[in-house]
């Protein structure tokens, strides 16, 4: 029997709104405030495990599609809908990397770095998460098209899913702001794709409209359900620690969906008394794309129990357009400068006493290289974790001894172009340029060392 929206419903961020609507309402926004909405459960009708290790039971059945995957196999945390609507390609087959030798590098206790490699996705990025939930909720809904505004990894996954379940999908895409690798693959997965003149914030802006006039379905993160699936990021990396949770969680962030997702997430094992303590977040964007930073820090925006001071946020976007700002950095994942999930995300910092900071594309492109020399390499936002975190060493916010997970969100082959030009140019600290060698044996040998 289906339990479809028995035992969750959507319902506004704003605490002065409050709105809630039926999971089987397809929203992306609350329809009476124009606030972000979330997914609540009533736990009461949920069978929760008791502890979180109860799950490694699921390992036992890995031939069952929703115990094989790293999403689902956590369903009870994420139970909106029925299991016939589930939707899933072998999502979350990711491994919680311990790295002593980038430790050392960073000045850290040996077996306390840890790297998520979610670039082990099927479609190379974390979104494969996000996606199993929310095309379950489009299948669930029986939504016929899907579209989004993307920086790349959310087309390549959209494109990859809804090619799975039978859905039409319009990709939307700033011309030339996308690594090569992402384009490639939505093209590949039959994903229409659709270049705007402009950068990711004017194709979220687009999507949208496009999404309320002709009733498609909106895959983007400002979609509650996706973000349910990210939850099990979080998951994945306590049970790899065997069930324990980590000091610090440390990830990039672009429009904020990963770090919101996280804070909800934890907020729930906490209430669920699944876990005993919540770890702190730390959240890196690049310096040429700093909006969350720039908010928190300088001007100390706060979730403030819900009451987010809009003005400082719309003052802030004001400035930005006066000055046709347009967001530049290496790392073009994170290339964005009105992340949608802001709120959800300040809500996140509070939840996990987190901290935000920006890296330069300088520090995100030696972080890269010593990720891919000492580990098993991401791509150029990913590295904004490491980056990040030599600062929140130097200046004592993180101990040496402290446990910190880093969420590498996308895989090295995702953007060759940027990792090619770092070592060809020896642009920095870790390049590794080819050596030139003439077409003869004797010559190559000399070149060996
Ligand atoms: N890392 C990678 C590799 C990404 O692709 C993204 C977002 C982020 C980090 C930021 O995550 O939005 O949850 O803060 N990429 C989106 C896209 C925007 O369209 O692929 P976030």
């Amino acid at each position: 029997m289906s339990k479809d929206t028995d035992s969750a419903f959507q319902k506004c961020i704003d605490p002065q709104c409050a709105a809630e609507f039926d999971c089987a309402e397809i929203l992306f926004k609350c329809p009476k405030c124009g606030e972000l909405l979330d997914i609540i459960y009533r736990w009461d009708k949920i069978e929760v495990p008791a502890k979180m290790s109860d799950f490694a039971k699921r390992w036992s059945s890995r031939d069952d599609r929703l115990d094989f995957s790293g999403v689902w196999r956590f369903r009870e945390l994420l139970d909106f809908c029925g299991d016939e609507h589930k939707v899933t390609i072998g999502e979350g087959q990711t491994i919680l990397q311990q790295n002593d030798d980038l430790a050392k590098q960073l000045d850290i206790d040996p077996g306390r770095l840890f790297l998520q490699y979610e670039g082990f996705n099927p479609s190379g990025s974390f979104k494969d998460n996000g996606m199993a939930a929310a095309f379950s909720h489009a299948v669930m809904v029986g939504a016929k098209a899907s579209a989004c505004a993307s920086t790349g990894n959310t087309s390549a996954s959209m494109a990859m899913y809804a090619h799975s379940c039978g859905l039409k999908c319009t990709v939307f895409i700033g011309s030339g702001r996308i690594a090569f690798g992402k384009l490639s693959q939505a093209m590949d997965y039959g994903g229409h794709t659709i270049q705007i003149l402009g950068d990711f914030d004017d194709c979220m802006r687009h999507v949208q409209d496009v999404c309320t006039k002709l009733g498609i379905y909106l895959v983007n993160s400002l979609n509650p359900f996706r973000l349910e699936g990210q939850k099990a990021i979080m998951y994945r990396i306590i049970e790899q620690l065997g069930w324990q949770v980590p000091d610090w969680i440390i990830v990039p962030g672009g429009n904020l969906g990963n770090s919101s997702a996280f804070g909800k997430a934890f907020t729930e094992l906490k209430q669920l008394g699944l876990i005993d303590r919540i770890p702190r977040l730390a959240i890196v964007n690049a310096a040429g794309a700093s909006t969350l930073s720039d908010l928190f820090n300088d001007k100390k925006l706060r979730w403030n129990n819900g009451k987010v001071e809009r003005s400082v946020i719309d003052d802030y976007y004001a400035d930005l357009t006066a000055r046709n700002f347009s967001p530049h950095t290496c790392a073009s994942a994170i290339e964005i400068s009105r992340p949608v999930n802001l709120k959800k995300c300040l809500r996140a910092l509070e939840v996990c006493n987190g901290v935000v900071l920006a890296v330069t594309d300088a520090e995100i492109l030696d972080a890269k290289a010593q990720i891919g020399k000492y580990g098993l390499g991401c791509e150029p936002a990913s590295a904004a974790t490491i980056a990040g975190l030599k600062h929140l060493r130097a200046d004592g916010v993180i101990g040496q001894d402290e446990v910190v997970a880093c969420v590498l969100t996308g895989h090295e082959l995702k953007d060759p172009n940027v990792t090619v030009n770092y070592h060809k140019d020896k642009q920095g600290q870790f390049s590794n340029p080819p050596t030139e060698a003439p077409n003869d044996l004797n010559e190559i040998i000399k070149l060996i060392k």
